[in-house]
This record gives structure tokens, sequence and C-alpha cells, in this order.
């Protein structure tokens, strides 16, 4: 009996950052976040369950992938296995529509497409809600990869169940996503183990006994499509996670001089009565949101610093969706 499924999922960028964990067995985030989905940027991946296939394989933009990264999916896939009540292995390919090692994350969409691929693949077929708490497991961010457009991961703090929910649908407001691409490396410390300095931050207590007016803040400035208190909001907190990292022990510096040029000229911007916000991530790549109908404008912009290799450009975009699934024949 073989089964196949394939699935979509978009990348996220959050708003309200995720960084930190309360209990990291559990994989229940320090702090709630909120983000967008971006499209076109999306990851495809196929899931082939075959009772001749006796371990999990996974080839990446056409490379098959070893070590630590399969050993990351091939634990995912148990998880599902376990689930399903099922012993099967599979045969795992996954492409991105992005540049690879663009320093852009494909955790979030990589392990979403995965999480929806693997279930459909093994006969599964969970509600949304169960879909988004299983995909933290591969990444935490993966959680808010599931729902569709401005998303919300939360917790529920008396029964501990932890997963994001849509607040709003992608075309609830036009706003666009330029990402300044300043290194295509690696990063040198990723968020797992970055995240586990967190707490050696002194300020990370702070930072988290605060996320909750953050948060209220931001998902208010989503409804009500203010762009002034998004800006506000998602600068506060981006600044936050920076300080966090930079204080942490030892420090994590994610910025390069060229990622505050960028965040100086925002706020320039800004100053001119543009709408215009950065965050940054784990990686010196500059996320600045700004709306639709100045993407060109702000895409001209970026593409002016010569530390700048490329500008992407995005949308928000949907849920994560089944592509195609083969039932056994
Ligand atoms: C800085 O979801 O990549 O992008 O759970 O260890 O896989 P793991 O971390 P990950 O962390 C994302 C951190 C961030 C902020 C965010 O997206 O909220």
């Amino acid at each position: 009996m073989n089964m196949q499924a394939s699935a979509l999922a978009h990348p996220n960028i959050a708003f309200i950052k995720y960084w930190g964990l309360e209990d990291e067995a559990r994989r229940i985030p320090a702090n709630g976040s909120i983000s967008m989905n971006i499209g076109p940027l999306a990851t495809e991946t196929t899931v082939t369950c075959d009772p001749a296939i006796k371990a999990d394989t996974l080839t990446l933009n056409g490379k098959p992938v070893s070590g630590l990264a399969l050993a990351r999916v091939q634990q995912f896939m148990d998880r599902i296995r376990r689930l399903a009540g099922s012993n099967l292995h599979a045969r795992i390919t996954s492409e991105n529509n992005f540049p690879a090692g663009a320093g852009l994350a494909s955790s979030a969409s990589g392990f979403a497409a995965l999480a929806l691929a693997g279930t459909a693949a093994l006969g599964l077929d969970l509600p949304e809600q169960e879909l988004s708490a299983l995909a933290r497991y591969g990444s935490g961010s993966a959680c808010r990869s599931i729902p569709g457009g401005f998303v919300e991961w939360l917790t529920d703090p008396l029964s501990g169940e932890t997963y994001a929910h849509s607040i709003a649908p992608a075309d609830h407001w036009d706003l666009a996503d330029c990402i300044a691409i300043l290194s295509e490396a690696h990063k040198p410390i990723g968020s797992e183990a970055g995240m586990r300095r967190a707490a050696s931050s002194p300020l990370q207590e702070g930072r988290v006994l605060d996320a909750d007016r953050r948060l209220a803040a931001c998902r208010e400035a989503i409804l009500e499509r203010d762009f002034a208190a998004l800006a506000a909001v998602t600068e506060l907190d981006s600044n936050l996670m920076h300080a966090v990292m930079m204080t942490s022990e030892p420090p994590l510096y994610y910025w390069q001089p060229a990622s505050l040029e960028i965040m100086f000229a925002v706020r320039s911007w800004q100053a001119e009565g543009m709408q215009v916000t950065f965050t940054l991530d784990a990686g010196p790549n500059v996320h600045v949101i700004t709306i639709r109908t100045l993407m060109g404008e702000v895409v001209r912009r970026l593409r002016q610093f010569p530390a700048v290799l490329d500008v992407l450009s995005a949308l928000p975009a949907g849920p994560a969706r089944l592509l195609t699934q083969d039932s056994p024949s």
C-alpha cells in the first residue's frame, strides 16, 4: 500500500516575536506571537509512504539531506506515525520557491507543509488547530504557517494547549513585506540554540512580562488596519528581541552595520510620511513592511544600498493547503 500527499505552505514574518521557550519538551513558548503569512514565497512538500522504505529520506531542492537536519525531520515523522498508529516510513521531497540560503527561514513553511502532507499521507485528516499544534514540534514558528493571513500563536493557560489561529484573512489588509537580503550565509547560531540563551538575558523577563500588552496592541492595529500603531509595536518588539539576543550569555549579534543603516533609513522615510516599518528575525536581513501601493518605491530604495544583495517582495498569503492526496489503491 502506497500513500502519497503533497502540500504547500507559506513562510511567515512575525510582528510580535517568539523567542524563548517556557517548556522545551512540549515546545510551549515563553510568550505568544503574531505574524503574517507571506507569498508567493512557499514550500511544496511531497510525502510518499511505502512499506518498502526502511527509513525516512529527505530531498530538499533536489539535494539529499543527511545529519541533524534529516534527524529533525525523522523525529517529526515519528510523531506523525504515533498519531496515525502507523509504522510506514516515507520518501520526502521538498522545494522552496525562494532562493536557498537567502537567510530566509524555511523551517516555518517547511514543517507546516510537512505536517500537512505527512498526516495526509498516513491517512489522517486533522482539524486546523491540531495540525498547527503538531507543526510546532518541527519548528515553533511553523504552527503560524498553518492558518491563513494574519495569525496569532497562543497558549491556553489552563489546558496548556498551544496552537495558532487566524485573526484576519490574507485579503484583510494590503500590506507588503520587502525583504532586504544582506547575507546569504547560514545563521551562525540557529533559532533553537539562540533561544536557549534567552533566559540568560536580564531583559527577557521584562520582554515576556510585557508581551500581552504588545500582543493586544498588535492585534488591534491589524483589526483596525492602523499602520502607525502596527509600526510602533512592530519596531518595539523587534528591538526588544534583539536587545535580549545582544544581552544573552554569550551574546548574539544578528545585525550587520547595513541592517542598522536600513533601520535608520526606514525612520527617515517615516519622517517623510511614508507608511513603512521594519522587523528583523534571527539574522541580518531587514523585513520592511509597507502598504502595497508603496511596495515598488520601497524595493527601489532598498536596492540602492550597496550591501543589499537582493530584495524580495511578498504579500499576505493564505493557509497551508493540500495539493494532492492519493489514497491506497
Ligand atoms: C526570530 O520557529 O525558527 O524568527 O522553534 O527553534 O524552530 P524553533 O525556532 P523558530 O524561531 C523563530 C524565531 C524568530 C521569531 C519569530 O518568527 O517569531
